[in-house]
């Protein structure tokens, strides 16, 4: 029954990309299991290899999506189009009550707008995070998504400020703390019966994660070929493992330099790895070289020490309260030799990054659904 004691209020939750799934998949699980609400699964398949997609949906338990878009690779208007295009078709067909996106990503910005066109309500998870550079393509979709938003659920204060500077009524705020930690402690159980260090024969706790995969990283020669310079010299310091992005691969094979990595016996290059191998890995790692939004939230709740090659972050209270440094793209080798070096390590969570979030978004979302029909 829904809250107002009628037939169950039907919320789709809408994943694109790899980093949309552990998002989604805590809450998606509380849901179903409220008496009031059925969830439905919107998939629009901007990811769609298995290692980027269903290797996720497998490991967070969520079930096959109830709809897949199948909107693939292309630029990003492209993409976009296709994947509200393709939402609105299921939303004239048969419209849920409410539209609930995560993140940032171009699946996140398309389902928002197809929605709020059709005069749907529309949930943002993750809501108010800011890099304040519009180069970058997430963050015209976080500005956009929140802009036409009607419930901004924020992991931060941060968040919270940087939407009332936008203009956005402090009524449609709601700080209920990150959705990624729920996932972890969800899951921690299946990741600690994993052993990564052993399926790949490498040393607990002595070793890092490479991750890669921003255009800005990856998509110049020049910069990139720097970066791989860096990173074989910063392996004669501490091995590292680095699960491949399939753009990465693609830009290491067109400049010719996936050979650089092959001939350095302290890399190991991997596909990329599913959730609970992944996070396993990262549990027990001494350090994390990164551009990923997602892995500086993890390495901070896990006191993991996160060197992030880019020049700004939308997750500033990684920095001010956890174990994020921003580092450029040719100081590798040198930030990793003070990591290592240096033997302290901060550990602050911040508040609300407890694994309660999703049973927060339920509550607001019961007591508030009937206002927002
Ligand atoms: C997207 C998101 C980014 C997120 C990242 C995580 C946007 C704007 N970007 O970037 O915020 O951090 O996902 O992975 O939405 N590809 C495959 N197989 C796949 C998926 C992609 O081969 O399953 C290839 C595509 O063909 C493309 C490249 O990888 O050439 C990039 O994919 P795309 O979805 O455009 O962007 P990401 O860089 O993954």
């Amino acid at each position: 029954m829904s809250p107002d004691g009628n037939k169950k209020t039907l919320i789709d939750l809408v994943v694109g990309a790899r980093p949309n799934f552990m998002k989604v998949a805590p809450l998606y699980h509380r849901l179903v299991k409220t008496d009031w609400c059925r969830p439905r699964l919107v998939h629009t398949g901007q990811h769609y290899d298995y290692k980027m997609s269903a290797a996720f949906i497998a490991d967070l338990n969520l079930p096959e999506p109830d709809f897949y878009l199948g909107v693939g690779s292309g630029h990003h208007g492209e993409q976009t189009a296709k994947a509200l295009a393709s939402y609105e078709k299921i939303i004239l067909e048969s419209p849920p009550s409410l539209l609930i996106v995560v993140g940032d990503v171009n699946s996140t910005i398309a389902c928002a707008l197809a929605a709020k066109k059709l005069n749907l309500p529309v949930a943002h998870l993750e809501a108010g995070l800011r890099s304040f550079d519009r180069t970058m393509p997430e963050e015209i979709n976080r500005v956009l998504t929140d802009a036409i938003s009607d419930v901004l659920w924020t992991p931060s204060p941060d968040a919270d400020e940087n939407l009332i500077k936008e203009g956005i009524p402090g009524d449609r705020i709601h700080r209920v703390g990150n959705i990624m930690i729920d996932s972890l402690k969800m899951m921690q159980p299946k990741i600690d019966e994993k052993n990564a260090c052993h399926e790949l024969g490498i040393d607990w706790q002595q070793y890092g994660i490479i991750t890669l995969h921003r255009p800005q990283n990856v998509d110049f020669e020049e910069q990139l070929s720097t970066i791989v310079a860096e990173l074989v010299s910063a392996s004669e310091l501490l091995p590292f493992v680095f699960p491949v992005h399939p753009r990465t691969l693609a830009k290491l094979q067109q400049f010719d330099l996936i050979r650089d990595f092959e001939e350095t016996p302290n890399i190991r290059l991997v596909e990329p790895l599913s959730y609970l191998m992944f996070m396993n890995l990262l549990c027990n790692s001494k350090l994390a070289v990164t551009d990923s939004g997602g892995i500086q939230e993890e390495t901070t709740y896990l006191g993991i020490p996160c060197l992030t090659m880019r020049p700004n972050t939308e997750r500033p209270i990684t920095i001010s309260m956890g174990t994020n440094k921003l580092i450029s793209y040719d100081q590798v080798y040198e930030s990793v030799r003070e990591s290592v070096a240096n033997h302290e390590t901060k550990r602050d969570v911040p508040e609300l990054w407890d694994g309660r979030t999703a049973s927060r978004v339920v509550d607001h979302l019961k007591s508030e659904i009937s206002l927002l029909q």
